[in-house]
């Protein structure tokens, strides 16, 4: 079983989608063991985005994921880190497959709504670093009709 960490950045919250967002992950059968509503600091911020440190658009990327509370979740599935990325959609909203989150509510790169890890190693840091381990698993009754 994988995990990812999935964060709905300031814009989805700011614009009242945080149901609609999080129903696409639940509906699609990942299942939810961690969530929190919460402002970013900004030291987190940098620590979470350090990869793109040396990027033109890293300080207005620590700057948007500052600007407001966000809803931080680790989600659990089989190739949980892959399903949700596809559920996402690409990067820049305009590439993105209509249907997924970011085509459906996104226009620019800079406002895409929400945070997938994107490997392994990648999903392992996050979840470390948002929720340490506090994360525990349960017992989903309907996982049988979800999951072979
Ligand atoms: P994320 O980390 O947020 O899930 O997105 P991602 O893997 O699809 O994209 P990544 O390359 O990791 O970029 C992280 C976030 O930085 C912002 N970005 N802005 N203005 C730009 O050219 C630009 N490029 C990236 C986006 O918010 C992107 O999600
Ligand atoms: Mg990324």
């Amino acid at each position: 079983m994988e995990r990812t960490f999935i964060m709905l950045k300031p814009d989805a919250v700011q614009r009242g989608l945080i149901g609609e967002i999080i129903s696409r992950f639940e509906r699609r059968g990942l299942k939810l063991v961690g969530m929190r509503f919460m402002h970013v600091p900004k030291s987190l911020a940098e620590e979470h985005y350090a990869v793109h440190k040396e990027r033109p658009f890293y300080n207005g990327l620590i700057e948007y994921i500052t600007s407001g509370p966000v809803v931080a979740m680790v989600w659990e599935g089989p190739n949980a880190i892959a399903a949700a990325r596809s559920t996402m959609g690409a990067t820049n909203p305009v590439n993105a497959a209509p249907g997924t989150i970011r085509a459906d509510f996104g226009m620019e790169i800079g406002r895409n709504l929400v945070h997938g890890s994107d490997g392994n190693e990648t999903a392992a840091f996050e979840i470390g670093l948002w929720f340490g381990d506090e994360t525990p698993s349960w017992d989903r009754d309907t996982d049988r009709w979800i999951l072979e």
